[in-house]
């Protein structure tokens, strides 16, 4: 037996059954799914039991189940579904009366597309990018076909990328003035073309600088210096430059200050001494004076230099930490000084008095035993008898 199972021929039977049955299951599977019938949300859905006529009743089933919603079913065995809601979706099946099963359709729910509300970003001359949001929640896949022109020029495409719903163009004519693109959302259910025309250069917008540092000016308390990259979506090259809009203002006023500048650093002179400041930078192409300013970088705060007399440990924080949060820092570092000095005056305070009572104690001890010894010689020298011997060594049992 072993050696018939694993003879070629054996082996080759196995294989060529197992190929076959595969394949059946696949095709079975492949049927049922690629069978997709779309139909419209509310509408009356009608379904065909297969493409032949039938005279023979049919008896219908969703999803291997006879619930069905509500529905109809015509002379000629066609299942017509009345005002449909999203729960008629499903597998419907429609079998002979001897049970035959004789055709099954998958059952997707929807709207045909409507137009796309489209915007587009030009965040420098050699680049388009269109993004949309559908008008219309359609409930199935869509596909997508986007193509863009210069006036009077050829359609090109539009590079796509559906699941973040935006094309890109690279290198559009910038010198035309009017652009169009176009997209078309293609479903089960039908297509809709959207046109959209703008001009490329009323849309161009930079990205916001980048790197942006306001620093203090030391010796200055006036004084801020503002610094920063050009967006690293802009071309390096002088044939574009942009220009920079800086605003300030001390943090709590309602009014901002501004400064122009086509180059990075900037030096504001009239900031508030003693106040923190909150520091904003924009760019905007600077020939082009239909274009729009790029959005604000993010809100940088700044204090002023300023002759502080606290000694010189912040100067060992990173210089971020200095510029923005020095007056924050300032405040624990006193109070954790002030927390300690009590600390260490009761600790000099207690040794003082500890070094105080044991030199009166040994001065105590001293002036005593002087007096002792005193008293006993005189003692002596006058009466050296035995009696008073014995009462001089009651004294000394004496506590002193
Ligand atoms: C759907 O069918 C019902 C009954 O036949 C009919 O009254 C209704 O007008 C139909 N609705 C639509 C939208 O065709
Ligand atoms: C039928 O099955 C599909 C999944 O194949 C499911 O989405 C649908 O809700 C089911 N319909 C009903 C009425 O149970
Ligand atoms: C996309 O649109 C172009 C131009 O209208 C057309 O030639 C092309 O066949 C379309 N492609 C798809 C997938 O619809
Ligand atoms: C223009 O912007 C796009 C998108 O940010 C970028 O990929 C491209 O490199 C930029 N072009 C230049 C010349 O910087």
């Amino acid at each position: 037996m072993p050696g018939l199972l694993s003879s070629p021929v054996c082996l080759t039977v196995i294989w060529f059954l197992s190929w076959s049955l595969h394949l059946s299951c696949a095709q079975v599977w492949t049927y049922e799914v690629s069978a997709v019938q779309y139909g419209r949300l509310e509408s009356n859905v009608t379904l065909a039991c297969g493409k032949s006529q039938i005279r023979t009743p049919v008896v219908w089933h969703l999803n291997h189940s006879s619930a069905l919603p509500w529905h109809r079913v015509a002379s000629d065995g066609t299942l017509v579904l009345l005002h449909v809601e999203h729960t008629a979706q499903g597998v419907y099946s429609c079998y002979d009366n001897q049970g035959l099963l004789l055709h099954s359709v998958k059952l997707r729910l929807g709207h045909p597309p409507g137009l796309l509300s489209v915007s587009c970003q030009v965040p420098n001359h050699t680049h388009v990018r269109c993004s949309w949001v559908e008008s219309v929640k359609t409930f199935l896949p869509a596909q997508y076909n986007a193509s863009f022109r210069g006036n009077g020029q050829e359609w090109r495409p539009c590079v796509l990328d559906v699941a973040r719903k935006h094309c890109d163009v690279d290198h559009p004519a910038f010198w035309q003035t009017i652009h169009t693109l176009r997209i078309t959302e293609t479903n089960g259910l039908g297509s809709e073309t959207t046109y959209v025309r703008f001009r490329l250069h009323e849309l161009l917008k930079p990205d916001p600088p980048e790197s942006v540092l306001v620093k203090d000016l030391e010796g200055y308390p006036k004084r801020l210096i503002v610094s920063w990259e050009i967006p690293s979506s802009w071309p390096l090259h002088d044939a574009f430059p942009l220009i920079f809009q800086i605003r300030y203002r001390p943090q709590g006023s309602a009014y901002w200050s501004e400064v122009y500048s086509e180059e990075s650093p900037v030096v504001i002179f009239d900031a508030l001494a003693g106040y923190v400041h909150q520091v904003q930078i924009r760019a905007r192409d600077e020939v082009n004076a239909e274009s729009q300013w790029s959005e604000w970088s993010p809100l940088l705060l700044v204090r002023p230099w300023e002759a502080y007399s606290t000694p010189d440990p912040t100067e060992d924080l990173p210089p971020d930490a200095t510029d923005y949060f020095f007056p924050f820092n300032a405040k624990p570092e006193n109070a954790t000084e002030k927390s300690h000095n009590p600390e260490l005056e009761g600790d000099g305070n207690l040794g003082l008095v500890i070094l105080l009572v044991l030199f009166s104690v040994v001065i105590l001890i001293t002036v005593l035993s002087l007096i002792y010894v005193v008293w006993v010689r005189q003692q002596r020298r006058d009466h050296v008898t035995k009696q008073e011997l014995t009462s001089m060594v009651k004294m000394k049992s004496m506590p002193i």
